[in-house]
């Protein structure tokens, strides 16, 4: 992450009226083709027309809203898990914008999606920014991450500047970072995460009693809060989503790349791999290990977690179904093939229709800038 200082507040440039417009005429039209009965769609469309012409912006009815949040997953090129997009649990918080109050309902988004381990899909959709006044925001990438990944090592520094006094041990959990509004203060805030909110699974081996040892662990609950939701014009810059994870997403690339936890070698010596030479295949047997470890740790928790194979062939039953529907599925080859055994999966043996970055409603990377950086937290 290169991030440029605090000091320059939040920025978002508003669109134009006319942009707005049309942005919500496609999305209202989307609606009612979709949903056709629910209401009229020219009494919307001169509603919102109105609304956008005295205000710069206009408000989704709640039906909108969950459709919406609900077609950004079905959008989301990247995501081989969108055969549920429709049952997706919306919460619609558009009234919380105070950050304490913006955190506890993060806090609970844990606890509804969490289910004691069947994790449910769950949105939790915070106040929209309005023209010229940008809305709160998550600094955090995920509800849940831990201070010592790698990748979180700017936000780790960022909370250590705010004043947070832990990640000194492994596997620590990150405080939630927030960006208040404007008229709030520009200082980010952070909230150390309830004990009740925040499942995880100590990782054990199914058939090597040593593997225990490592000490390793993840967590339940993959909620990615570093993306803005835009619905028909409207962007809600906080609108942290979480579904299930894919053992290949914490067994393959979290525990495994070498920018990560970067634990193929250790793995490899528990096993007593041959690491001296490529072809020994080390680093693909001990990648098996640790995945079967994850699946394995998982199911003896009972918390949801799907293996690529079976993850792989629902979205093939997703790409028919939509087909079947007459509308596209764009997707990102490169995203869906699963990190281990590719071509042992049935997505990779073709292509898929192409990516359309103008697509909304999408989830969409904040640029950067949305986060201040450490050391700078006027
Ligand atoms: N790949 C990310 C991680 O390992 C999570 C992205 C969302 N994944 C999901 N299964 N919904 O933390």
């Amino acid at each position: 992450m290169d991030l440029p200082p605090a000091s320059a507040p939040v920025r978002r440039r508003p669109p134009t009226n006319k942009a707005v417009l049309a942005a919500a005429e496609v999305f209202i039209r989307q609606y009612a083709t979709e949903n056709p009965d629910d209401g009229d769609l020219r009494r919307r469309l001169a509603e919102v027309t109105a609304e956008v012409e005295s205000s710069g912006t206009y408000e989704h009815t709640p039906g909108e809203l969950a459709f919406g949040a609900r077609v950004a997953w079905r959008n989301a090129a990247r995501c081989i898990g969108r055969l549920y997009w429709n049952n997706l649990i919306v919460r619609d918080l558009r009234h919380v914008t105070h950050s304490d109050d913006i955190a506890s309902e993060c806090f609970e988004h844990l606890r509804i999606a969490t289910n004691a381990g069947r994790i449910r899909p769950v949105i939790s959709v915070f106040a929209p920014d309005r023209p010229r006044r940008p809305a709160a925001s998550l600094l955090s990438e995920q509800l849940v991450r831990y201070a010592d990944d790698p990748r979180s090592a700017t936000r780790t520094a960022l909370a250590r500047n705010l004043g947070w006094k832990g990640g000194e041990t492994p596997f620590e959990v990150l405080p939630l970072l927030i960006q208040p509004g404007p008229g709030l203060g520009l200082t980010p805030e952070f909230y150390e995460a309830p004990e009740d909110t925040v499942l995880e699974v100590p990782l054990a081996h199914p058939s090597h009693p040593g593997f225990a040892d490592l000490g390793l662990r993840w967590y339940a609950v993959p909620a990615v809060s570093d993306m803005s939701l835009e619905i028909g014009g409207v962007t809600y810059p906080a609108a942290p989503f979480s579904g299930w994870y894919m053992g290949t997403e914490i067994g393959s690339r979290n525990l495994a790349d070498s920018d990560r936890y970067n634990l193929l070698p250790a793995v490899a010596e528990l096993f007593d791999l041959d690491t001296r030479n490529e072809r020994t295949l080390w680093r693909d047997r001990a990648l098996v290990e640790l995945n079967l470890a994850v699946l394995h740790s998982y199911d003896q928790a009972g918390v949801t977690i799907a293996d690529h194979h079976t993850e792989s062939r629902r979205f093939l039953a997703h790409v028919d179904r939509e087909r079947r529907h007459g509308r596209p599925v764009p997707t990102d080859w490169s995203w869906i093939v699963p990190p281990l055994s590719g071509g042992a999966t049935a997505v990779f043996h073709r292509y898929y229709d192409p990516e359309d970055p103008d697509l909304r409603p999408a989830f969409i990377h904040r640029p950067q800038g949305q986060c201040p950086q450490p050391g700078s937290t006027a």
